[in-house]
């Protein structure tokens, strides 16, 4: 079997605990009150507001599509897209900031071709900012998942990515 169908069937797992778990919020109201809760556990289980779910979910709680996305887009909790596989963030406290932390954004917006906030286009990394990674002796710095980079510049962080990339190729 292919990764691409494992990830498939994994996908359809989750949408089928997720039909049953919505079973007992069939009653409209009920359901519309408990709207939060529900897109919290799509959340937990697909990682971030998959719209197949969301489709279900407007289904089977019969809640119009744009009133649950308007929810979702309200609170920042929710996830949009789907997660990259590595999660990068950039630290912007005060010490990072001061030495230089906005240029190592500015790098990695480059580098991954996205926003803060946003996933790169070949779905690799999440790109998301951080109030003090709690290493600031080494400022600047970045985490990617949970390995600390300090010191940088932004010089170096073409090469961090090329070697994560590289991870992914082999
Ligand atoms: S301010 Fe960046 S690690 Fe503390």
């Amino acid at each position: 079997m292919q990764i691409k169908d494992i990830v498939q069937e994994k996908k359809q797992q989750n949408i089928q605990i997720l039909k049953e778990y919505l079973e007992s919020f069939k009653n409209r109201s009920r359901a519309e009150s408990n709207l939060l809760t529900i897109l919290h556990k799509v959340q937990e289980l697909f990682g971030y507001l998959d719209k197949e779910a969301i489709e279900e979910v407007a289904t089977i709680i019969q809640v119009p599509l744009s009133h649950i996305w308007g929810v979702a887009t309200f609170y920042h909790y929710f996830k949009l897209k789907k997660p990259g596989k590595h999660i990068i963030s950039v630290c912007l406290g005060t010490a990072c900031y001061i030495k230089g932390a906005d240029e190592i954004v500015a790098k990695l917006k480059e580098e991954l071709k996205t926003d803060l906030g946003g996933v790169s286009e070949d779905g690799l990394f999440s790109f998301e900012e951080a109030r003090c990674l709690g290493a600031c002796s080494l400022a600047p710095v970045v985490m990617i998942d949970d390995k600390i980079y300090g010191n940088l510049t932004p010089q170096m962080i073409p090469q961090i990515i090329k070697e994560y990339k590289r991870k992914h190729k082999e």
